[in-house]
């Protein structure tokens, strides 16, 4: 796609004004949620000076009248981690996506996919649009398709909580609901459904987005350009959860065009097969077992994953990931979902390798609001007997202990006790 704030920059290379003066405008443009494009013929006939631009701008865009409620997606802040990571070297931004309408990054990518496929004219309203989602990608499409007018068909697995299918349907989904704990491939997986699904209906389209380009294109387009922009180039560590893998390569691919020396690292869940996946370059079916965090991982290869791009990759637990959630909440006032927790995590297994000096931005993908049945349940946290106890404070345990030894267990015997059914035949 011709990006308009390409063509703007040479607007203003060709008026002689300094290149980095150029892209502070573009930056401002998109800061301010004006379309570089709509502007454009102004430009070039009105431009003088860069002040002068810069006063057209802050005139034209000083109310906050939208025009619905999909022109507010995109542009999340960056918020300062600095009570919850006060012993982690250097500057912890974490980029909010639950401020996005749907709450969730994946506003970014229903739109943008949904807008493109309109413009090559696969689909026009009336049509149904279908899609194999965690949930996030679920509401963020329901939103858009009741906006625009299509109808909305989600396959979603057993894991998605209880919350998240409720608001599915208030936003007019037809919502089917497949087991978890089945191969990709299986019929009944959630991913297979969605298919048959879109055989079955005349006039439906698959959105796709493991495989559809336009999800890491979304955020190349969004994402990316708004973190450079609001780090002021400063950026130096993006960390961001692997599930499509649409928001790290996306983002990612941006940052890199940027500043090559950006470091890309991806947060996995134990149980998903991504991170051997990028170390080996094998499908291990042997990594594969059942985990709690929604979003994270994956038991396939998404198209969208540039794993390429990725200079480190690191696991994380379902207890940590919880437990780092809730500290957000309680110490920062930022109630994020479960993955948002993962993404923190993973900043503390990392800390050993930042410096004072480090920039980086924690990608949050969604609000709390939606884990109330899980996460931010003391009942479900202590079924999954997630809930610290006063002496146990994360990653400082004794690796004796008996709270310490007892989580081993239960990982290890999560992870074989498929084989031990299968050996048993049972
Ligand atoms: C809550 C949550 N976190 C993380 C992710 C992973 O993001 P991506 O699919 O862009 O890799 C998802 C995607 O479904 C999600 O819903």
């Amino acid at each position: 796609m011709a990006s308009p704030s390409k063509k703007l920059t040479d607007v203003f290379q060709n008026s002689h004004i300094l290149r980095e003066e150029a892209k502070t405008c573009v930056y401002f443009c998109i800061w301010k949620k004006l379309c570089p494009e709509k502007i454009f013929n102004y430009l070039t006939c009105n431009l003088n000076s860069l002040s002068q631009l810069v006063t057209f701008l802050a005139n034209k865009e000083t109310t906050m009248v939208y025009e619905n409620v999909l022109a507010t997606i995109g542009n999340t802040p960056l918020i300062r981690l600095d009570r919850v990571c006060k012993e982690i070297p250097g500057t912890i931004l974490g980029k909010i996506e639950a401020f996005n309408p749907g709450h969730s990054a994946k506003d970014r990518i229903a739109l943008f996919m949904v807008e493109n496929a309109e413009k090559q004219g696969k689909i026009k309203p009336g049509d149904t649009i279908i899609e194999a989602t965690s949930g996030n990608t679920g509401f963020s499409l329901a939103m858009i398709c009741g906006m625009k007018g299509y109808k909305c068909v989600l396959t979603v697995t057993s894991k998605a909580s209880q919350e998240k299918l409720a608001l599915l349907r208030s936003m007019g989904a037809e919502v089917v609901v497949c087991p978890a704990d089945v191969a990709p491939n299986d019929p009944r997986s959630y991913y297979s459904q969605a298919e048959q699904l879109a055989c079955d209906t005349p006039n439906s389209y698959y959105l796709g987005q493991n495989y559809d380009l336009d999800n890491s294109n979304a955020h190349y387009h969004t994402t990316g350009p708004e973190i450079w922009r609001d780090t002021e180039g400063k950026i130096t560590h993006f960390i961001c959860c692997v599930g499509t893998g649409g928001s790290l390569s996306g983002t990612a691919r941006y940052l890199k065009e940027q500043n090559p020396a950006i470091q890309i690292i991806g947060i996995d869940a134990y149980g998903s097969i991504l991170k051997k996946y990028w170390e080996t370059g094998t499908y291990d079916v042997a990594e594969i077992y059942p985990w709690k965090v929604e979003g994270l991982g994956k038991t396939i290869i998404p198209e969208n994953v540039a794993f390429e791009l990725i200079d480190d990759f690191v696991k994380v637990t379902d207890r940590n990931s919880a437990v780092r959630a809730r500290q957000m909440a309680l110490k920062e006032g930022l109630m994020l979902g479960y993955s948002s927790g993962a993404a923190l995590e993973g900043v503390f297994k990392l800390r050993k390798h930042l410096k004072p000096e480090d920039v980086v931005v924690v990608l949050m993908p969604d609000h709390g609001s939606r884990y109330l049945g899980k996460i931010y349940n003391d009942d479900w946290m202590n079924q999954q007997g997630f809930l610290p106890t006063p002496t146990d404070e994360l990653h400082q345990t004794s690796p004796y202990s008996y709270q310490h030894l007892k989580r081993i267990y239960k990982v290890y015997r999560r992870k074989y006790s498929r084989y031990i059914r299968q050996t048993l035949k049972i």
